[in-house]
Formats: C-alpha cells, structure tokens, sequence
C-alpha cells in the first residue's frame, strides 16, 4: 500500500509527467484467486485486482479469471519479473491441484496516466450496512440513518469492498456501543477501528504488522475526523502489552492460521461478555477455526460465508 501523496508535485509551468506503471496479469482457475493473489503479494508490488480490467477488455475464458497487481515501471526488473514467474509456478505443486498447472502470467506496459486521481472516474460510493462508503469529495446525501465513512482506495485491502471487511463492517455497526474501546488485529488500512470509531465508540487500537499500512490507518481516521479516538502500532500480536485488555469488542481480519495460533490472546484482550468479529477465515478450515475460538471461550453466535470466506461474530464466555 502507497499513502495518498497530496504534495502538490505539478509546478504550473511544467507539469510532471505520469508515472508509468506495469501491469502483471495472470490468467488462474476461479477457485483459487485468493491464492494466486497471495503468491502476487510481493514487494514492490502494490494492490491486488480481481477480474478484467474493464467491460471492454478481453473476459477470461470459461472457469477462469483474472488477477492483476501493478509495479512501478523502474522497480520492474527481469529479477522480480523470475520471483513471480517461479511463485506462481510453485502454486500446482503446494496445492497438488492440477489445474494450477494452467495459470498464464502476461507483463503488460501501462501507458502513463495520473493513477492517484484515475480511479475516481469509476469508483462509485457503496453501502456496507448503514455505513455509505464515500471519497473525501462526495457531495451527495446519505439515506437517513446512514453513517459516511469517507475512505479513498489506496491498496489490497484499501476499498472496503473484500467480504471480510465488509462482514466485520456489519457487526461493527451492530455490536459497537458508544463509549466501547475496540481492538482491531491486523487493522490495514484502519478501516474496522475508524468504523468503530464513527460508531461511537470512545478508542479503537489498530495494530499491523506491515509498517506501510500505518500512515493509511492515520490518514484514515484523520479524513473520518476521528483520529483522536485511534491510535495504531506496528507490529504483531507481540505488540500488544499487558494493558491491553479489558476491550468491549475486537475485530480481527487476518488468516485462520493466525487465528487459529492466537484465538487465546485475543480472548484474553476481551472482557468476559466482549464482542468478536473474526474474518479473512477460509471455509475449508473451518473445523479447526472454531474448535480454536471454542477452546479459547470464544462463543460462536454468527456466521456468514462469502466465497471461500468466513466471517465468525460472537461474544467471550462470561458475564457481560
Ligand atoms: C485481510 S487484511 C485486513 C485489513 C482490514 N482490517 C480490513 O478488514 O479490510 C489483513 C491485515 O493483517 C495484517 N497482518 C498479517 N499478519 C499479521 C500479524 N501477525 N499481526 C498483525 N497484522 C497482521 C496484514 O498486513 C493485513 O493488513
């Protein structure tokens, strides 16, 4: 993830030119996306996009799509270009599925084009419960009831569109209570903890353990106003100190594995009664994710899958 630059780098005599821009498209099975997404997640490779880039380009073929990131033009070097080619090529053998033997990869020249500001000729505000999801300049009216999250995209997890943000979205609109004091594991762009925030509550810890998502968080609680009831770390659950407890509620958006190892220090972080909302679980490791929740006194009390995604909303044993 990039922070928004808003120096202003266009002198009125001369403006700068474009940064030009390569995009790595790769053609993979529709099952396996988030997988193939993954192997992309490589430095400096910068956000992740699902499918074709418009109506007008070539769609995939039948059972297959798209998945394309994009690395600035001089950081794009047959080194990089070979890490990726060899990623992806590991995918059939990890898995042991064959049809990942058929992911085709396609470096691609952007032409150079203003892509800070591009995005807002087709990003389109969006509801996530009764949270109207709107750029920094938005004239509209929310519907009555709704609350305006302003959040510009500015990487992977920067749209507030992935399933998982937007099943912890919604029981952030349920669960948060004003006042509350809400931890949010592996905050991104910040997203959860600013929601929270908007919800009422009184203070929202965000922590994550890549250093580039900070200045998003920031900025984020910053352009929602409310960046004095945030505070973000980097770092892992290592982070979190002894006072780090007695939360209301927590979300946590990472991976089953993660959560599987830490479902422990995340109900020791809640207070008995608090409030989970745990995401970014992939359905096929469900047996295990909730055997760890459970084991930890987690209480399951909802679920919804999107994709190949769970999101798991309950609350720790104990009185509330
Ligand atoms: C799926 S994204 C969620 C971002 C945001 N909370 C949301 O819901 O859109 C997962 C985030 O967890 C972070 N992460 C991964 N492992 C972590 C760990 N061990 N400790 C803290 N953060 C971690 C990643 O850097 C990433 O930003």
């Amino acid at each position: 993830m990039k922070p928004r630059d808003r120096t202003p780098r266009v002198s009125a005599l001369e403006p700068a030119p474009h940064p030009a821009w390569t995009e790595i498209r790769v053609l993979a099975p529709e099952g396996w996306l988030e997988l193939v997404a993954d192997a992309l997640a490589l430095s400096p490779c910068t956000s992740v996009a699902f499918g074709r880039p418009s109506l007008a380009s070539e769609a995939a073929p039948e059972g297959l799509d798209y998945v394309r990131t994009f690395v600035p033009r001089e950081l794009d070097t047959a080194q990089l270009r070979a890490q990726l080619e060899s990623r992806l090529a590991g995918l059939a053998e990890a898995t042991g599925a064959a049809e990942l033997e058929r992911i085709s990869v396609r470096f691609l020249e952007l032409p150079p084009e203003d892509y800070a500001n591009s995005w807002k000729k087709t990003w389109k505000p969006f509801r996530v419960a009764h949270f109207a999801v709107v750029p920094m300049d938005w004239r509209g009216t929310p519907r009555t009831g709704d609350l305006r999250l302003v959040l510009e995209p500015g990487g992977a997890f920067g749209t507030g569109r992935h399933p998982t943000t937007r099943g912890c979205l919604r029981a952030v609109e349920q669960r948060v209570r004003p006042g509350a004091r809400v931890l949010d594991a592996g905050c991104g762009n910040g997203v959860l903890a600013v929601a929270s925030a908007l919800r009422g509550a009184a203070h929202c810890l965000g922590f994550d353990i890549d250093p580039a998502a900070l200045p998003y968080a920031r900025e984020l609680a910053q352009d929602n106003g409310v960046h004095g009831r945030c505070s973000f770390r980097v770092g892992g659950f290592e982070c979190l100190g002894p006072l780090d407890r007695d939360f209301d509620g927590l979300c946590a958006n990472l991976f089953a594995d993660l959560i599987q190892a830490h479902a422990g220090d995340l109900a020791h972080r809640l207070k008995p009664g608090g409030w989970f909302a745990i995401s970014g679980c992939r359905a096929d490791l469900r047996g295990a994710t909730l055997a760890a929740l459970d084991a930890a006194g987690l209480e399951l009390e909802q679920r919804s899958t999107r994709g190949r995604w769970d999101t798991y909303v309950g609350r720790r044993r104990g009185p509330a």
